[in-house]
């Protein structure tokens, strides 16, 4: 089977190589020249933990990969074509901006000569796949070609372990013969006993949207409650930990914090309640968790700034920048929301990550970047934990209060315990505590 990958960005290019890994020929075409050419030499656009080895070992070796920003040339041959390019939010209507799909749909159209699959496996809002279907059928005869839709479900981070050991695969689809074509390609996964749920179209679509909307309302929902544990002296990790041994409750999206952030729910949970709008549904549980997480980071601002009385010309630290650990992906990242407004107040940010100061710095030039956590927190009156990274939970915090100077410490990611920080002098403050 062979597999044409359209776009190579985090899902994209994962893809690609798990697919190649499987032990499929696969191409994957960027528009961008310059990732491109960075490919072909084994070089990964983005820090993602274990790329760089799949990529070397299917481009150089076993060469089932390879790397084009032609589309017209290197659809023709593919068996399954999937569409992997970005979906941004429009912002002000919460919209998805399908524009990347179209024209690739369109590109699509143009250059396939022989029967294929096309996946929509970007996160597209209901409709979307079908009016790939529409643009494409313009040109193509529906007898010669198929269109299905399967929605990813990796996270940044643990992008590799994911793709290749899911919870579920969702197909979508609207006949038996893209059926069998998308169960042959998922097959490897068999051996895993990979839970293969095939719905319609829209159903697939749906699922995706909804899967994301209910992890970002877990997130808002912990976070509405931790404020009401600081008001009255409840812990909200004692608290999650009690709701989460509960089977119906599940464990994990119960971490207080400065919100949600990232390239996928804030920008998923807005696309779907401008899907709801559209159709005249009541989603206003969503609304409620959007908007409470739009105002979380202010909140949170406005916490560090009043408990610790920062001033303009105050220093502080800032540890993590990423919006998660384990990627060097800075969109919509807290840590950076709340390094703005200090900025704004004239505060010097004395920031360090493991790999996204990079990117960080890019977009924020006002960041004084360093070469460590110790270094960042060097003469600074605030320290910020924003992100959890591991080498950021067994910090040596007699080294950075060694004259046991009042500093505070604002543990987002409640990482920490509050009574060893207090012990060495901090005036500690975690979240939902
Ligand atoms: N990032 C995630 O963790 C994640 C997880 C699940 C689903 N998704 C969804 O997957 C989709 C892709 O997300 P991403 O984070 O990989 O996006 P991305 O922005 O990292 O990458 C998109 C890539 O598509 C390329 N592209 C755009 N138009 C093109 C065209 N006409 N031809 C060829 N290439 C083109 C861009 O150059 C870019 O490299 C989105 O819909 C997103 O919501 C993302």
């Amino acid at each position: 089977m062979k597999l044409a990958i359209i776009g190579t960005g985090y899902v994209g290019l994962i893809t690609g190589a798990c697919f190649a890994e499987f032990g499929y020929e696969t191409i994957c075409i960027d528009k961008d020249e310059k990732r491109v050419n960075e490919l072909n030499n084994s070089k990964c656009p983005f820090f993602e933990p274990g790329i760089e080895d799949l990529l070397n070992k299917h481009l150089n070796k076993t060469k089932l990969l390879s790397f084009s920003s032609s589309l017209s040339n290197s659809i023709s041959n593919a068996d399954i074509i999937f569409i992997t390019v970005g979906t941004p939010s429009k912002r002000i209507e919460g919209e998805a901006d399908l524009s990347y799909v179209w024209n690739v749909a369109d590109e699509i159209s143009k250059n396939i000569n022989k029967y294929c699959v096309i996946v929509t496996k970007s996160t597209v809002p209901v409709g979307t796949t079908r009016e790939v279907q529409n643009i494409i059928s313009k040109k193509i005869h529906e007898e010669n070609f198929d269109i299905v839709s399967n929605p990813e479900f990796l996270r940044e981070g643990s992008a590799i372990n994911d793709f290749t050991r899911p919870d579920r695969v969702v197909i979508g689809c609207e006949n038996k013969k893209s059926e069998e074509i998308m169960r042959e390609l998922y097959k490897p996964l068999n051996l895993i006993d990979t839970q293969i749920v095939v719905t319609s179209i829209e159903t697939s679509e749906i699922i995706k949207y909804a899967s994301n909307s209910f992890l970002a309302t877990k997130i808002s929902f912990i976070n509405q409650v931790a404020n009401l544990c600081e008001k009255v002296g409840a812990d909200i990790q004692d608290v999650a930990q009690g709701m989460g041994i509960d089977k119906r409750i599940g464990a994990k999206f119960l971490d207080a914090g400065p919100g949600y952030g990232g390239s996928c729910f804030p920008k998923d949970v807005k696309a779907f309640i401008n899907t709801a709008d559209k159709n005249d549904i009541d989603l206003s549980i969503l609304s409620a968790v959007d908007k409470f997480n739009d105002g979380r980071v202010v909140e949170i601002t406005n916490k560090i700034i009043s408990k610790s009385n920062l001033k303009k010309g105050d220093s502080i630290a800032l540890l993590g920048l990423s919006f998660k650990p384990n990627t060097d992906d800075i969109r919509d990242s807290t840590s950076l929301k709340i390094a703005k407004t200090l900025n704004d107040m004239n505060i010097k940010i004395q920031s360090y990550d493991p790999v996204a100061m990079k990117n960080a710095k890019e977009e924020n030039p006002f960041l004084v970047l360093c070469s460590n956590a110790y270094e960042a927190c060097n003469n600074a009156k605030v320290i910020i934990i924003g992100t959890e990274w591991n080498e950021f939970r067994a910090l040596d915090f007699k080294k950075i209060n060694k004259k046991k100077n009042k500093l505070y410490i604002f543990d987002l990611r409640n990482i920490y315990s509050p009574k060893e920080l207090k012990e060495l002098g901090f005036d500690y403050f975690g979240t939902g505590k």
